[in-house]
């Protein structure tokens, strides 16, 4: 099989395709190298089709579709810190280059993987938040929400497209994936607390830090994805991928203090200060994967211990 994936120098993309191809099938990747990058890939470098290009090109996105009979679209600008930074880039890239994606798997009939986002559930107090959850979230000033909106809307997208077109288009919606090759540069939590522990530097918690999060191992996350993409009864739906085991990013700090045995101390610091004026966050995000087990028996099998644990042992290389 040809494996198309967007975003494939990424972390989660490169992960697939160290899967796909342990699997024996071959795999194009297209990606920007913006928060990817080439070392996430350069293990596997030889037996990739690698085209450093723009979802936004339509050409070139309509040729590496039409040439693949699996497309993962993975490609995306995300991380709180660059979509508050970068925001009408990223908008334009999850907007309009997933637009392209959708419309390019719908020309050409192809098997099609999107990658939404919990986000889209804004900050819906009703937890744990399940696939019907409605999306609540603030006012368009408040920018953190234009990577909501902009998935939200590709997800709409994908859906009309298979009701009208025949799309065969299955969306996932991932909550705070975490592994090896994740960077902390753009706003991903845990990376940055083990990076800060490792070094016995201040841990940076935002806010008070009894906000809550669920975290999931990508291993288990890519193990899911590749199940639904080979189930075609799983085209037209949509399913919450996540972890198990709520923790307060308090805890999470004192976790990763522990099993990284580091002197670290809690350093708290004001929203404020890490991303603006007016800044809005959710304040837990917990996910029912109740509806991806009973459909395709996927539980994920790390806890957080053993996900800070393999985070640590990568970034210590
Ligand atoms: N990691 C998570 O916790 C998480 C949670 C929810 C959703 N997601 C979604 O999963 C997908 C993968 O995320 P990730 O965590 O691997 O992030 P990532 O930043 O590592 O991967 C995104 C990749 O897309 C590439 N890219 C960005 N803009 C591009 C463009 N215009 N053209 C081509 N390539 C471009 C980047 O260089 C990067 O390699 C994204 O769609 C993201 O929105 C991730």
């Amino acid at each position: 099989m040809r494996v198309l994936i967007t975003g494939g120098a990424g972390f989660i993309g490169s992960h697939l395709a160290d899967a796909y191809l342990a699997k024996g099938d071959s795999v194009t990747i297209l990606d920007n190298l913006t928060t990817g990058s080439r070392a996430n890939i350069a293990h596997i470098e030889d037996r990739l089709d690698i085209h450093a290009g723009d979802i936004r090109d339509e050409a070139l996105v309509g040729s590496l579709v039409k040439n693949s009979d699996l497309v993962l679209h993975m490609a995306a600008a995300l991380g709180v810190k660059n979509i508050m930074e970068n925001t009408v880039e990223s908008v334009s890239i999850n907007f309009t280059g997933s637009d392209v994606v959708l419309k390019a798997a719908t020309t050409h009939n192809k098997r099609l993987i999107i990658a939404s986002t919990s986000e889209i559930y804004g900050k819906n107090p009703a937890q744990p938040l399940n696939e019907e959850s409605d999306r609540v979230v603030g006012a368009p000033q408040k920018i953190r929400w234009t990577y909501s909106d902009a998935k939200a809307l590709e997800e709409a997208i994908a859906h009309t497209l298979h009701r009208t077109h025949g799309l065969k288009v299955t969306t996932v919606r991932f909550f705070n994936t975490v592994g090896p090759r994740q960077t902390g540069q753009y706003g991903m939590v845990l990376p940055r607390f083990v990076s800060q522990a490792l070094k016995n530097e201040d841990i940076t918690i935002y806010d008070d830090g009894s906000q809550s999060r669920v975290f999931c191992h990508v291993d288990d996350a890519v193990r899911a994805v590749m199940t639904l993409a080979a189930d075609d009864s799983t085209i037209g739906d949509y399913f919450n991928i996540g972890g198990i085991g709520e923790t307060t990013m308090k805890q999470l700090a004192e976790k990763v203090i522990e099993r990284t045995g580091s002197h670290s101390k809690l350093k708290y610091v004001p929203f404020s200060e890490a991303y603006g004026a007016g800044f809005e966050d959710m304040q837990r995000r917990v996910p029912d994967i109740s509806k991806v087990k009973a459909k395709i028996g996927w539980a994920p099998t790390h806890n957080l211990d053993s996900i800070i644990d393999s985070v640590a042992a990568h970034l210590k290389k």
